[in-house]
């Protein structure tokens, strides 16, 4: 078996890549499947946040991980698509010619957008480079305000736009930050958290989707 290869691509940094990325890898992990992790950011924030999690409470790395750049990632990805069920690449923000790399080798990719004009003109430069490469792209909602007009008038500018979105949402939630300090995700720090229902929710649809 080849394993999928998940891109979290967004040209606007801070946007939730790394974020996004760390909670999908725990949930899978603590499902029992083989997850490997792949950082082309040079600013290496999941690294830090793998650090933390090797030298954490837990000690448990059953995440496989690597940092290599971008030109690297073909080779390294042939690896390891042979050795685990899923890969996650973490992408850098305004690098056009990496994240193309790791959308064009991508199964799927996700786009994390928090519900604000700056964020979706953004992430349209990473779903047309989706498009040009013919690969799947869904945006994920992050950081979403319990309510507000700006949150419906992201909705409906999105919807117009036709992007494919998930239904799962990411709230704007101190567990996603809190677990990430510790080198957990937020269904490993606080189960019963709606942070980790939001999480499950999210892998419940790609599950739905991979299953077609
Ligand atoms: N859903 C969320 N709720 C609360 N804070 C979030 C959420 N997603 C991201 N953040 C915070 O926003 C900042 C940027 O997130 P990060 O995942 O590093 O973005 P990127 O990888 O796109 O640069 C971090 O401080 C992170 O803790
Ligand atoms: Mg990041």
């Amino acid at each position: 078996m080849v394993a999928r290869v998940v891109t979290v691509a967004q040209q606007k940094g801070g946007a939730g890549k790394t974020t996004l990325l760390v909670q999908l890898a725990t949930a899978l992990a603590a499902r029992g499947h083989a997850v490997a992790l792949v950082d082309i950011d040079p600013q290496a924030t999941l690294t830090g946040w793998m650090r933390l999690r090797e030298h954490g409470a837990r000690g448990v790395p059953e995440l496989r991980f690597s940092m290599v750049g971008g030109w690297r990632l073909g080779v390294e990805l042939d690896r390891l698509v042979r050795e685990v069920e899923l890969v996650l690449v973490d992408t850098p923000p305004h690098a056009e010619s990496e994240a193309k790399g790791a959308i064009r080798r991508a199964d799927l990719v996700l786009v994390p957008c928090q519900p604000s004009p700056a964020d979706i003109w953004a992430s349209a430069a990473t779903f047309a480079l989706a498009a040009k490469e013919k690969r799947p792209a869904r945006l994920v909602w992050t950081r979403v305000p319990p309510r507000g007009r700006a949150v419906e008038e992201a909705r409906a500018e999105v919807a117009r736009r036709g992007w494919p979105t998930a239904a799962a949402e990411l709230g704007n939630r101190q567990s996603y930050v809190a677990s990430f300090a510790r080198g957990l995700g937020a269904i490993e720090a606080e189960p019963r958290s709606a942070a980790a229902a939001e999480v499950e929710a999210l892998l419940a649809e790609l599950d739905a989707l991979w299953r077609g």
